[in-house]
C-alpha cells in the first residue's frame, strides 16, 4: 500500500554523457512536444538527470512530417527566444544546436538534392568527417531495400552515419549479421535510453544491452517526445543496472559540440 505513495527520486545518472544528442522539443513539428510549455517542463527532467547540452533532432520523414530544413532553422531561432522569455528560474540544460531524424524513405533524396542536412559535430575538428554527423532511423516495420547502400553513398559524401536506436527494429537480432556488417562499414549506433529501462519492452531492452555489449553502441540518446518520456527518463536514471552501465561504459555523446 506505501509502496503507491513512494515516489522515485531522480538522480544525475546521464552526466557523464554531458550531451543529449536527440530529442523532438521542437514544439509543433513532428510527434514530439506539443508546446513551449511542454518542452520546457521536459527539459527540467533532463537536466535532473544530469544533461548540460542537448541537440534537437526533430523528425525529416516523408509523408508523415515533410519537414524543410530552411523552415525548421527558422522556427529553432523563434525557440530560443521563446525559452528565454519564458524560462523563469527553472534549471535548464542549453540547447546547443539542431539537427534531425532523417528516415530513409522515398522522400529522403529531396533533403540530399537540396544538400541542406541538418548535422552535428565533435568538438575536436580533427575527429569525425568533413560533413558532420547524420542522425538516420529506418523504418519500425521492415526492412527498407537498399538501405546500407543509401548509407554508404552518404558515407562517401563525406558525411559520418548514426543509426537511430537499431534496438528498436524487429527485424535486427542481438547478433544481427547486417548491423554487424554496418559496424564494420563504419557507421555509428545511438541506443535509446529509455530502451534500457524497458519503455519499448522486453525484447529491445535485451538488444539494447547485447548491443552494448557486443561494442557496437557510441551514442546514447534519451529520444525525448514529451512530458510521458521525460517521466520515464526520471524512472530510467533510478535504474541500478543504467546506473552502472554508465559508470563502467564510455560513450561518445560529450565530445559533441554545435554544428556552425
Ligand atoms: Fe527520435
Amino acid at each position: 500500500m506505501f509502496g503507491l505513495f513512494k515516489k522515485n527520486k531522480t538522480l544525475p545518472t546521464f552526466a557523464p554523457l554531458k550531451t543529449d544528442m536527440h530529442c523532438h522539443l521542437l514544439p509543433l513539428v513532428d510527434d514530439g512536444s506539443k508546446s513551449l510549455e511542454e518542452s520546457l517542463e521536459s527539459m527540467v527532467a533532463m537536466k535532473e538527470v544530469g544533461f548540460d547540452e542537448i541537440k534537437l533532432t526533430p523528425h525529416f520523414q516523408y509523408p508523415r512530417f515533410p519537414n524543410v530544413e530552411s523552415d525548421i532553422l527558422e522556427r529553432y531561432k523563434n525557440f530560443l527566444e521563446e525559452i528565454e522569455r519564458n524560462r523563469g528560474d527553472r534549471d535548464l540544460p542549453k540547447i546547443n544546436g539542431i539537427s534531425g531524424e532523417y528516415r530513409i524513405d522515398d522522400g529522403f533524396g529531396e533533403h540530399i538534392k537540396r544538400d541542406e542536412i541538418l548535422t552535428f559535430r565533435f568538438s575536436d575538428p580533427s575527429k569525425g568527417s568533413k560533413k558532420g554527423f547524420l542522425l538516420m532511423e529506418l523504418s519500425l516495420h521492415q526492412p527498407v531495400m537498399g538501405f546500407e547502400e543509401v548509407m554508404f553513398e552518404r558515407q562517401m559524401e563525406g558525411y559520418d552515419v548514426i543509426l537511430a536506436h537499431p534496438e528498436r527494429y524487429p527485424y535486427f537480432d542481438s547478433h544481427s549479421s547486417r548491423l554487424e556488417q554496418m559496424k564494420e562499414q563504419g557507421v555509428y549506433f545511438q541506443s535509446n535510453i529509455l530502451s534500457l529501462d524497458g519503455f519499448y519492452g522486453e525484447e529491445a531492452r535485451k538488444k539494447a544491452f547485447d548491443f552494448i555489449e557486443n561494442g557496437w553502441i557510441e551514442f546514447l540518446g534519451t529520444d525525448m517526445h514529451n512530458t510521458m518520456y521525460a517521466q520515464a527518463l526520471r524512472h530510467a536514471s533510478t535504474n541500478r543496472k543504467i546506473i552502472q552501465l554508465i559508470e563502467k561504459e564510455e560513450f561518445q555523446n560529450k565530445y559533441l559540440v554545435e554544428d556552425k
